[in-house]
């Protein structure tokens, strides 16, 4: 395929395309994105080719590697059109089955499909199941759609569209003007409105500039921005050449963590045809507007993600930030005017574009308009990457899509904005999850990382957990984040330890107002969240550790102690063979006592011990009761073999 020289051509070329697919054609979608890849998802998709040529089907059956539209956690996903048909955790051996019952006598292999955990119902389609049903998946909804490899899957999902629009029916200003209108909020971070952020570019007297993709994602448990450029590229890269019109930019760089193999991978084809296909480089559709664009592989560096530590790599030195005297868009990379945008802010862009600000605007609340994809985690039934429009409530995501907590647990937390964000108790579960309302309740929107806690999560210990992560990335340049954190790092571990002391919650306060003061960039004017967000609503916790060295989630593991209910012991030596440590004494109609010197309060005992005789305790505050008397160890009590 040569270069396409006009808006004509596309449109001949995209007729084409279509012109030789048939939409009634089953095509068997295996979701090949890097979570189902680890559970199998590449031998899935071999066993439908191998079955298929088998059946002699190859005429009227296609396959499709694509992109990830999620539900990882219940991968390989396999999803058939034009039905949509979802089938979860398939395997090789159920490829025959369902090339038979579902491709050639089109009934449902029920045993695939998606049950209710509560209604224990079903779930043949993809768009009914819960997880589905309420998002909105404007951006990330056609990865499951698409063989992300290839463009033309793209062109015929209007791919290239926007572009075609942008570059020849409007100009640059009107391209701007549409952005600005959109309100569109960046995804990365802070939520800089990107039209604002673009304009200063724009203006700005320097003839040469810069545009950038934030594909660093450095936030633990976070994978949105991974799944589409793994999923989708080309929505990516549409999205950067229509800014670098806008923004008057012949250069881009997409900036990549190579712990991300296959996005790094899949960018680096995406170019490749849109070089190709004339989408990018020199005199791109005949406009006249020439722009490249260059994959740069970072180190895996938290800090690295932060905007000016992120052009300092790309620079080729140590990834550390540096002061922002001057916004990065008037002096960015090589002193520049640079816009830097995350991987999701790009690909709302051709959306807007193609469908108008009006149209984006109408999702959303006052200040934050469009959807925002979520890595929903934790202690949730449901896992994965949801896409919900702003404005919907936590409550809605985590009991409606996320379907719940496990176990029958109930939820105490939720920790929004990757480290550096904070936890939002359940009284405000019905807050609307936006910018503005987020940062209000003391957490942020960050990259969208979602982590849900119940009953028997430690809020101080999360808190210690989080500022342990941010002392170590952060780089060191400057002292209240990098002396700061250490020593609140060490405070929150005492206090989990039991070694807490009446005047540490005020010396905490202190570090944390001096890093959100004096801090060099936003890693550590933003880390004391954890903290600070923790002791804003959940206090009580705190001080029970420090004054009663009592951990009341029961979590921490200096101040929890295990041991056997003698009333309620059946001596069925259970936990005793089960002890990784033998700290277990007992015997075959002998009560069993912890000896609390061995012990790791590793929870082993009280996993095994069966909930009919529930005799194993956690404690926390409170001294262990003394063991029985030896001559009183002796039971008759009978366990029954099958219970
Ligand atoms: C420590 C730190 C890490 C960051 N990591 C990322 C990241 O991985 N990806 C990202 O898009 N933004 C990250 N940001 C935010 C960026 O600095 C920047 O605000 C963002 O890329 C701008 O794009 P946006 O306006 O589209 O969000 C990070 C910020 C800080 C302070
Ligand atoms: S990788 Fe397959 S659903 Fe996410």
């Amino acid at each position: 395929m040569g270069r396409l020289k006009s808006p004509g051509e596309v449109t001949k070329f995209r007729q084409e395309i279509l012109s030789k697919r048939d939409s009634n054609t089953p095509c068997i979608s295996v979701c090949v994105g890097t979570g189902c890849l680890a559970s199998g998802a590449s031998e899935v998709l071999a066993a439908f080719k191998t079955e298929i040529a088998k059946q002699g089907l190859n005429a009227e059956v296609d396959t499709k590697g694509t992109g990830c539209p999620g539900f990882c956690e219940r991968g390989p996903v396999v999803v058939i059109y034009p039905e949509e048909i979802c089938y979860l955790q398939v395997t090789p051996g159920d490829v025959p089955e369902i090339i038979t019952r579902t491709i050639k006598e089109k009934k449902v292999v029920d045993r695939l499909l998606y049950v209710d955990p509560n209604s224990g119902e079903k779930v043949t389609h993809e768009s009914e199941i819960p997880f589905y049903k309420h998002q909105k998946r404007n951006v990330i909804g056609n990865n499951i759609k698409i063989d992300s490899q290839s463009i033309d899957d793209y062109l015929a999902v209007g791919g290239y569209s926007a572009l075609v629009k942008a570059l020849t029916q409007m100009t640059d200003e009107q391209v701007l003007a549409e952005v600005k209108k959109s309100n569109l909020r960046g995804r990365g971070g802070g939520g800089f409105p990107a039209g604002r952020k673009w304009e200063g570019s724009r203006k700005a007297p320097e003839k040469i500039k810069y545009v950038l993709v934030n594909a660093d994602e450095g936030d633990p448990g976070a994978f949105m921005d991974r799944a589409l450029l793994e999923g989708n590229p080309h929505s990516v890269l549409e999205g950067l050449v229509i800014g670098a019109y806008a923004v008057g930019s012949h250069q881009g760089y997409v900036y990549v963590r190579q712990e991300y193999p296959l996005a790094v991978k899949n960018i680096n084809l995406a170019i490749q045809q849109a070089e190709e296909y004339g989408f990018l480089g020199e005199n791109i559709l005949g406009t006249g507007f020439d722009f490249t664009v260059k994959v740069h592989k970072g180190a895996g560096a938290f800090v690295c993600g932060e905007s000016t530590a992120l052009m300092t790599a790309l620079e080729g030195r140590v990834g550390e930030p540096r002061p922002k005297y001057i916004r990065s868009n008037i002096r960015g990379l090589w002193n520049r005017p640079t816009v830097l945008n995350n991987v999701e802010t790009w690909a709302n862009v051709p959306l807007i574009i193609d469908k108008g600000a009006d149209w984006f605007t109408r999702l959303g609340t006052e200040g934050s308009k469009g959807t925002k994809i979520f890595s929903l985690v934790g202690k949730i039934t449901n896992t994965g990457l949801v896409e919900v429009p702003m404005g919907i409530t936590l409550k809605d995501i985590i009991y409606k899509i996320g379907g719940g907590i496990p176990g029958g647990k109930k939820f105490k937390a939720v920790q929004t904005g990757g480290p550096s964000g904070g936890c939002i108790p359940g009284e405000l579960l019905d807050l609307p999850v936006d910018f503005d309302e987020l940062t209000k309740a003391g957490s942020m929107m960050g990259s969208g990382g979602m982590i849900v806690m119940d009953e028997d999560t430690c809020m101080v210990d999360v808190a210690r957990y989080f500022i342990h992560f941010l002392t170590d990335e952060s780089c060191g340049k400057c002292l209240p984040c990098r002396e700061g954190l250490r020593q609140m790092d060490r405070i929150l571990t005492h206090i989990t330890e039991g070694k807490g002391k009446e005047g540490d919650i005020a010396i905490l306060e202190e570090l944390s107002e001096t890093a959100v003061e004096a801090s060099l960039c936003a890693l550590g004017k933003t880390a004391p969240n954890p903290f600070l967000s923790t002791i804003r609503y959940f206090r009580d916790e705190y001080e029970a550790h420090i004054k009663e060295k009592r951990c009341p989630a029961l979590s921490c593991k200096a101040l929890i102690s295990y041991y056997i209910d003698p009333d309620k012991c059946q001596a069925c030596m259970i936990c005793l063979k089960k002890c990784p440590v033998e700290a277990i004494d007992g015997g075959k109609k002998k009560i069993h006592i912890i000896n609390q010197e061995k012990c790791t309060r590793c929870g082993t005992c009280i996993e095994v011990c069966p909930t009919r005789f529930g005799a194993v305790k956690k404690i926390s505050g409170e001294p262990v009761p003394s063991p029985i008397p030896e001559e009183e160890r002796m039971i008759d009590r009978k366990v029954k073999k099958n219970e």
